[in-house]
């Protein structure tokens, strides 16, 4: 029945495609597309050391979505996993309308029991680069993630030009087990998940060899061949052509670097929105990030080249990823000439910051409102509770309910919110050179109540950590939403005195994550004009299990029915069940 479903609609947009030039209102004819998934454990060997991963209909990654903007994603997902539930977030998807589509388990919706079916249906409202992943515990870092690419409407053009594209999903890889990783987490004593052991590039690594052992002393060869798995990343181009590169990031843990050996990079696009263009030799991605990059293959065509994709940020203990881009007709195999592209300096922040600021918003971007209604301050702290290690923000560790925010507060539920409300600032004098003076932090639901069509302010402040002289990069995601990013500043965030001045209100990028560097502070701004329940976090899978993030209860009042399948657990089933009898 589905499948019948699907080909009419084909049928309907053949038909209008069929017009061609003639009805200039023909492009507007989005499609529904249909995607039946199943989501399961399975044997994989991504480095090619064999372990147990989640894949969907037997891929690693999950399949890629790709659609026209404008149409409607209908993912009809599948939980065939044997004991535990499943959501799945479309990362960079706004949800205008559907916040019961944005698959955060506790907060937009139920997890999906096993067995059990859910269907996501959304609008992709805007062209860009995408990806989705698993949002319930730390399921993304198992390896439920895949790519999802918007092109244009019908009819429209990208700012840009280009011949042909290149897919790049980035990920980091652990050999222990997200629930070995998990119970270390919140273990007295605490067990810090450590470096993973390998990147991913298109779900591919190599672990304890290199591809390019000639050039890289002290490293053994991989063996190639064999396993289909691990096989090393080829993408293929011709000479004298410009590519589009989709990049985006979904580690866990690893903020990355991108270089191609040679080639200079222009960057048009971040995060689904344009950004104007600028040209370097390689660029950062953290986890959440997405980029897109034009890169021309006017080097010598005779050989082949590396793409490299490193580690910063931390001190690395893993090695980069490598994969060949393969100037045709060369055969794939055939080495590079040139060693591949070091990473830069893991600790050089100034080439970070230099990278980051000059990310600005395209012409006819839209420019943010020039005032806004409230400015909530965020400080972002490692603390203590009990022996356990946390993150806190403005000293609350953010703990999940049973029941997800979106149906508890949209029923009206009383225990849906805890008494006290968190605070919009941390006051000022607090001392981000030092560890915490009191370590000691709460766990609180960290829901802030967003009045409708407002315009937001957060300040992100970063802080040293527990330990002397460690301040970390925290990339932070919002869903629902995307932000203006209007500044970044180092050290205290200096309050109403200066504040203004520092922002950029003529060019911010729109984005839906932004990182704050070690010791600093990053100012985003956003209109709560989109009713839901959406998570403010950091996207670094263990932070965000150690309670970094915070959620906005944005109009719940104006959501509109919320399906009963994200609302058939907890508190939220019970009202339903005793609503059924009146
Ligand atoms: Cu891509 Cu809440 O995350
Ligand atoms: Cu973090």
């Amino acid at each position: 029945m589905p499948a019948m479903r699907f080909s009419l609609l084909l049928c309907v947009c053949c038909a209008l495609m069929a017009c061609g030039g003639l009805l200039p209102k023909c492009a507007e004819a989005a499609k529904a597309r249909h995607f039946k998934w199943e989501v399961s454990n399975m044997f994989w060997s991504p480095d090619c050391e064999e372990k147990v991963l989640i894949g969907i209909n037997g891929q690693f990654p999950g399949p890629t979505i790709r659609a026209k903007a404008g149409d409607t994603i209908v993912v009809e997902l599948k939980n065939a996993l044997h004991t535990e539930g499943v959501v799945i977030h479309w990362h960079g998807i706004r949800q205008v309308g559907t916040p019961w589509a944005d698959g955060t388990a506790s907060i937009s919706q139920c997890a999906i029991n096993p067995e059990e079916t859910f269907t996501y249906r959304f609008v992709v409202d805007k062209p860009g680069t995408y990806f989705y992943h698993g949002h319930y515990g730390m399921q993304r870092a198992a390896g439920l993630y895949g790519s999802l690419v918007v092109d244009v409407a019908d009819g429209e053009e990208e700012p840009f030009e280009y011949d042909g594209e290149l897919n790049l999903l980035l990920s980091d890889w652990y050999h222990e087990s997200i629930y070995t990783q998990m119970v270390g987490l919140s273990s007295k004593p605490f067990r810090w998940i450590g470096e993973p052991q390998s990147l991913l590039i298109n779900g591919r690594g190599q672990f304890n060899c290199s591809l390019a052992a000639a050039h890289t002393p002290g490293t053994k060869q991989c063996a190639t061949g064999g396993n289909r798995h691990c096989a090393p990343v080829v993408f293929p181009v011709l000479p004298n052509k410009t590519y589009r590169l989709r990049i985006a990031s979904t580690t866990s843990l690893a903020s990355l670097n991108l270089a191609v050996g040679n080639h200079k990079l222009m960057v048009v696009e971040a995060d689904g929105n344009y950004v104007d263009p600028f040209v370097v030799d390689d660029i950062d991605i953290y986890s959440g990030d997405s980029y897109s990059v034009l890169l021309t293959t006017d080097q010598n065509p005779s050989s082949n080249y590396w793409v490299s994709v490193g580690v910063r940020g931390r001190q690395p203990n893993t090695a980069p990823a490598l994969a060949v881009l393969n100037y045709r007709p060369n055969r794939a195999s055939r080495p590079p000439a040139l060693a591949p592209p070091a990473t830069p300096a893991w600790n050089d922040y100034a080439h970070s910051k230099a990278f980051t600021y000059r990310i600005l918003a395209r012409a006819g971007t839209p420019p943010p409102p020039g005032t806004s209604n409230r400015r909530i301050e965020l400080l972002n702290t490692q603390n203590r509770m009990d022996g356990h290690i946390k993150w806190s923000i403005n000293n609350v560790s953010m703990v999940l309910p049973a029941t997800p925010y979106l149906g508890s507060l949209k029923m009206g539920l009383k225990s849906a919110l805890a008494a006290a409300r968190p605070a919009d600032t941390f006051g000022r004098g607090y001392d981000v050179t030092r560890p915490p003076a009191n370590p000691n932090t709460t766990v609180g639901d960290n829901v802030y109540v967003l009045e409708h069509n407002t315009t937001v302010d957060v300040v992100l402040q970063n802080a040293n950590a527990l330990a002397n002289n460690v301040s970390e990069v925290h990339p932070w995601h919002l869903h629902g939403h995307d932000f203006w990013v209007l500044g970044y500043g180092d050290g205290a965030f200096p309050g109403d005195a200066g504040y203004a001045a520092r922002l950029n209100l003529k060019n911010p990028p729109l984005r839906n994550t932004a990182v704050i560097f070690p010791y600093g502070w990053t100012a985003i701004r956003f209109v709560a004009d989109n009713p839901g329940v959406w998570a403010f976090h950091c996207h670094i899978e263990p932070h965000l299990h150690m309670g970094m993030g915070v959620i906005f209860a944005e109009a719940v009042d104006r959501v509109g029915e919320v399906p009963k399948a994200a609302v058939s657990c907890g508190a939220t089933a019970t009202a339903l069940m005793a609503d059924d009898h009146v």
